[in-house]
């Protein structure tokens, strides 16, 4: 695993929009996988900006998102379509039919789950997919468990990331308690992963990710069979800090 230890959360954003950013002028029409979350918001201000100024161009790009609340409408403020609209969709020059979230409407999560996994496929696989990582070690919304599921799928999510992003909610009561996230198998599948990690309250799940032990208890250390993941951390994320 590469790892880019940054000095500030900006520093972080403009690391990793460069690396987004090389990957669409590369290959204009390539695929993105997607995350939401506080930490990928100052990438995603910074693409913007490049996009304006002529240096990345995504009218090609295509692009699917990791996950999605479930139940939960698209016109919800909290929902991941209402994040990515917000966040990215609106300030760049992507084609919204060329973007892809999964339906936290659907009557069928299965099915839904499964035309995701096609999409995908038939999309060629994901070039470039974007991680954040939770407190717990989750990434999409794979979270710690006996055992974890390879596949796109629903999912029931922890206490523990329930109170995380009650931070976004008017009342932890209003939290969704279920999702719908690409699985494991999903993630590993793209060819290159960035997995972005901002802050002190990171620095156990990054410590764990960092480690040699590989185990469904931290989703995160799952990252580390694949060939090709940069992690890109600020110093309080990264177990050596201000060492380093
Ligand atoms: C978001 C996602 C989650 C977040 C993680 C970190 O699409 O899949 O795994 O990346 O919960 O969230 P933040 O960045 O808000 O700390």
């Amino acid at each position: 695993m590469n790892i880019i230890v940054c000095d500030s959360y900006d520093e972080l954003s403009e690391s990793a929009a460069k690396i987004v950013a090389k990957q669409v002028n590369e290959k204009a029409d390539c695929v993105l996988g997607l995350a939401t979350g506080s930490t990928p918001v100052g990438m995603y201000n910074v693409l913007a900006k490049k996009n304006k100024a002529g240096e990345v161009d995504f009218s090609r790009v295509r692009s699917v998102n990791l996950d999605e609340y479930y139940p939960i409408s698209p016109d919800n403020p909290q929902s991941y379509h209402y994040f990515m609209k917000e966040n990215l969709f609106s300030k760049i020059n992507i084609d919204m039919a060329n973007t892809h979230i999964l339906d936290g409407m659907c009557k069928d999560a299965e099915a839904e789950c499964e035309r995701f996994e096609r999409l995908i496929e038939s999309l060629g696989g994901v070039d470039l997919q974007i991680l954040g990582i939770g407190q717990n070690g989750h990434i999409g919304f794979n979270e710690p468990d006996s055992s974890l599921n390879s596949h796109t799928h629903l999912t029931k999510l922890t206490e523990n990331t329930i109170s995380a992003n009650s931070r976004f909610f008017d009342d932890i009561s209003e939290v969704p308690t279920m999702a719908l996230t690409m699985g494991i198998g999903t993630i590993l599948a793209a060819r290159k992963i960035i997995l972005l990690a901002n802050g002190a309250a990171k620095r156990n799940a990054v410590s764990e990710l960092l480690d040699n032990s590989i185990t469904t208890e931290s989703p995160a250390s799952m990252l580390k069979v694949h060939k090709n993941v940069i992690l890109i951390c600020d110093r309080d994320a990264y177990p050596g800090g201000a060492n380093v």
